[in-house]
């Protein structure tokens, strides 16, 4: 669809816009009575901002990022599906690079902005990976942010899989920031072969290259991030797992679409099925739904 065709079909006067964001891909712009803001690309379904009533960006967009319908986009909420990390699938699945469609857009009963976006199987998906689905992501904005993602199984067989928001929150100081909610969670760290072990820590701070993924995290989890006296609070229902990601110096440099030092800016806190992939029967559907609350 165009963009004038998409505004047509989609633009709701004072909530809901459609514009042609960087390299003339179109973008969603979303908006609620608080003054909150969210802006959202058709390519991956990608939410790159999220702004509080003062204009305070919540999400870490890297500067680097390149806005190309082949690449991922580097920073807000890219969502993977249906493989996490490396594997026969191109590295966290195809929905982050894929087009996805419009399919509603309004103003819900309880005076939240909705968009709701959808994904279904194609020749280029059945190619990588052969199963006929339908994935549709809902964005709800009010004074929080409320990301459903539904997996409906449109074939004939289980299918297996896994599914993330990949959240990259804006940190003022990663140094000084920490994520709570996480002790006595079985943790996986691939960093040193994949070493299963309950982590023991109240709170998770960070001083170099992190890459964790929490199996059977807690569905709420505290992020602090001192250096912009800011709290972030993640409620998650039917995402069992959690990774904390950082990339720090090193692996920053070897990121072509990441700057430098970047990394002091952002951390990952990604919700979903992560640990082990889910087996979904024909005609189930899976939802996941992580909502977010930031103050200030
Ligand atoms: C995280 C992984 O989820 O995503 C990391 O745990 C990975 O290992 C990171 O480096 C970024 O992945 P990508 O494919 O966007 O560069």
């Amino acid at each position: 669809m165009t963009i004038d065709a998409l505004r047509a079909a989609f633009s709701r006067p004072g909530t809901v816009a459609v514009e042609a964001g960087r390299n003339g891909m179109p973008r969603f712009v979303l908006t609620h009575s608080s003054g909150s803001r969210v802006e959202v690309y058709l390519h991956g379904a990608h939410v790159v901002s999220w702004r509080g009533a003062a204009g305070n960006e919540r999400l870490f967009l890297s500067e680097r990022s390149q806005f190309q319908a082949t690449r991922p986009i580097r920073g807000g909420i890219p969502i993977v599906f249906p493989q996490f990390g490396g594997g026969p699938l191109p590295p966290h699945g195809f929905a982050r690079t894929s087009p996805w469609q419009a399919h509603a857009a309004r103003v819900t009963p309880d005076g939240e902005t909705e968009l709701v976006l959808q994904l279904r199987d194609a020749g280029t998906t059945l190619e990588l990976w052969p199963h006929p689905f339908l994935l549709t992501f809902t964005i709800r904005l009010g004074t929080a942010l409320t990301l459903a993602l539904d997996l409906h199984n449109r074939g004939s067989g289980h299918v297996r899989f896994q599914a993330a928001l990949h959240t990259y929150f804006a940190i003022a100081d990663i140094r000084q920031a920490t994520v709570s909610g996480l002790k006595a969670v079985t943790r996986v760290d691939t960093l040193r072969e994949n070493a299963r072990e309950k982590e023991e820590r109240e709170t998770v701070g960070f001083a170099g290259e992190t890459d964790l993924i929490y199996a059977g995290a807690p569905d709420r989890l505290t992020i602090r991030d001192p250096a912009a006296a800011r709290t972030f609070t993640i409620a998650k229902s039917g995402m069992p797992d959690v990774v904390v990601w950082n990339p720090w110096i090193e692996k920053a440099r070897r990121m072509p679409d990441f700057g430098d030092d970047e990394y002091a800016r952002m951390l990952c806190v990604e919700t979903g099925i992560i640990d082990a992939p889910m087996l979904l029967a024909p005609d189930q559907t899976w939802r996941g739904i992580t909502r977010f609350e930031a103050e200030p």
